[in-house]
């Protein structure tokens, strides 16, 4: 039986749950901007504030709630933007002060929230900071970074992210020590042991909160505590972590929920805010001690759990060429749902600024299905209990660039890998392929706006090539079209926003073997909806152990669904959800 649903049925609201633990940062969607990516207004070919705020009211047209803004300080910009120069400034390319109230304003008058990106595991070596305490080892710095005399022979080994060299410790002339940068070298790290520095990071917390911020994202905020006896790690305990090895060992630091605990009390508890921590290397037994309300430290965190899915160990972010099974994506994000059922709270992201485009790492991107699949993730991330994080060029299904000349890369990630596989000898080409799949530059490209010029980003050379894929895929083409990518994202937003069962209610995972279909039900007091995504190009069955009506679609990227006896047969990449009740 085929039927249509009606696409712009009004949804019935459901009741709201009177429960104590709700806040409005469980019931926000957010949005992640790419400063220098999203618009150019002044054709330098770098995205500023002045450009987003020539965009305010296309941001409000989404429905969301929150931004967070990727790093928007002075940097000499070695890891763009995450390497921090001056935390209360704002960096030139991108405006002023005075422009960034203004935008703060903008967002506020159309009642949506910022939050930051809080970087501080590390600053920039270029930071007054590391410029004083790398001078001279009585410097009253000294102690604000992690230093090794090399009198003392070689430190022990450290891994860092970036470093081309390997190893996080690097040897420093002047002092004849050695510094601790887990990313690059000109990211040396912070010392948080040291209760002056905790202080000052304080402050500028205090500071741009009272300019009315409404939160932080806080940047690798797992790894701010160290043991600072730098005991060697043996190679049975890094194997034992498999891929994220390093992380795991780094995001145990002995005092981190100390540190955690007391940045709540002097500061974050003070405000009305949401905070939500990159957990780099928290496992999921680890995951209630950071966001058990009881224990006072943050609201939310991203795990990576996910993000490994589908990738080889070791750290070249290469794609396994058996591909990955949607059994084991479920299996991962029902137990992430579940850790947080009666403590905590989570969030969901399948893309941002480190990610590849969610559409080509988790739909597909083939012009027959990118937009349909991207429907489909954007159902996912909308109907989860969790508060949803959406990057910025997703809502229009932006996909990866795919770059065959390591020239065009930008990001010190990928450059840095490079040239130590050719140190190395290694067949670099056949990198090059898993990171068409697998590298941050392909979801740092510009935001494509209309099918004019550098996709209407900027009237200059744009910093980062643009998707050539920008006729086809543009933002002002999709605002009128009813059926694009960005209306059916609009839609689904003002759905979660009409139904808290989607933010409170419970999740069950349903027909877990099916490898085709990720099917969950989500149920509030007497309501029940059911979610079927088909994460696969084929047509795929779920068969229900309830009859399903015509007429209780809410939701469906198709125009229409074809229904059985018991079953329902879902088009490639189909999302649909059905009210149960
Ligand atoms: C995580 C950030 O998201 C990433 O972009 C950055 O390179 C590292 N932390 C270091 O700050």
């Amino acid at each position: 039986m085929n039927f249509s649903a009606n696409q712009n049925q009004t949804p019935n609201p459901t009741t709201n749950p009177q429960s104590p633990n709700q806040t409005w940062w469980k019931e926000a969607v957010v949005y992640q901007i790419y400063p220098r990516s999203f618009k150019d207004s002044n054709g330098d070919g770098v995205g500023d504030l002045q450009g987003i705020i020539e965009k305010l009211d296309y941001i409000k047209s989404l429905g969301v709630d929150v931004v967070w803004f990727n790093p928007i300080y002075p940097s000499p910009n070695c890891d763009n933007g995450y390497d921090v120069s001056d935390y209360e400034g704002i960096m030139p390319e991108f405006g002023t002060m005075q422009d960034f109230d203004r935008l703060l304003k903008g967002l506020h008058q159309r009642n949506i929230k910022l939050m930051m990106d809080l970087v501080v595991n590390h600053s920039s070596d270029e930071h007054e900071w590391f410029k004083q305490a790398s001078s001279s080892k009585e410097n009253p710095y000294r102690d604000y970074y992690h230093w090794w005399p090399a009198e003392k022979g070689k430190p022990p080994y450290r891994d860092s992210f970036f470093d081309i060299e390997e190893g996080a410790w690097k040897y420093d002339e002047k002092t004849d020590s050695y510094f601790l940068h887990y990313f690059a070298t000109k990211q040396p790290d912070l010392n948080w042991e040291n209760p002056v520095l905790r202080e000052e990071v304080f402050k500028l917390m205090r500071f741009w909160l009272d300019k009315g911020v409404d939160g932080f994202r806080m940047d690798v905020i797992s790894y701010i505590s160290k043991d600072i006896n730098f005991p060697e790690i043996t190679q049975e305990y890094l194997d034992q972590n498999d891929k994220g090895r390093w992380g795991i060992y780094y995001a145990k630091g002995p005092h981190l929920h100390d540190y955690l605990q007391q940045m709540n009390r002097e500061v974050l508890s003070q405000y009305d805010i949401m905070t939500v921590g990159e957990g780099s290397g928290v496992t999921i037994e680890e995951a209630t001690n950071f966001v058990d309300e009881d224990r006072k430290e943050l609201d939310m965190f991203f795990h990576f759990d996910g993000m490994y899915i589908g990738l080889l160990p070791g750290k070249y972010k290469q794609p396994d060429p058996a591909g990955w099974k949607l059994t084991d994506f479920k299996k991962l994000y029902s137990k992430w749902n579940d850790i947080f059922a009666e403590k905590g709270w989570g969030s969901i992201y399948l893309g941002n600024h480190d990610q590849p485009r969610m559409v080509s790492r988790w739909g597909n991107d083939a012009p027959e299905f990118a937009a349909v699949s991207s429907k489909m993730l954007h159902t996912f991330l909308l109907t989860m209990r969790a508060t949803p994080y959406i990057y910025a060029g997703d809502e229009i299904g932006m996909g990866n660039i795919k770059f065959d000349d390591i020239h065009d890369y930008r990001d010190i990630e990928t450059l840095n890998m490079y040239q130590k596989l050719q140190k190395d000898g290694e067949d670099t080409q056949k990198y090059m392929e898993g990171w068409k799949l697998t590298a941050r530059d392909n979801s740092r490209t510009p935001f494509q706006w209309n099918d004019q010029e550098n996709a209407g980003f900027t009237t200059g050379k744009p910093w980062i090539k643009v998707n050539t894929n920008f006729n086809v895929v543009n933002e002002a083409s999709q605002d009128v079209d009813p059926n694009s990518v960005l209306n059916y994202f609009r839609k689904l937003i003002q759905f979660r926003k009409s139904h808290p069962i989607l933010v409170y209610g419970d999740y069950q995972l349903l027909d877990e073997a099916n490898e085709q279909v990720y099917a969950y039900a989500r149920s509030l007091d007497d309501q029940k909806l059911l979610v079927l995504l088909n994460f696969s190009a084929q047509e795929a069955e779920y068969t229900s152990l309830q009859p399903i009506h015509t007429s209780a679609i809410l939701i469906n990227n198709y125009s229409d669904l074809k229904v059985g006896q018991e079953k329902v047969f879902l088009k490639p990449y189909q999302a649909v959800m059905i009210n149960l009740k």
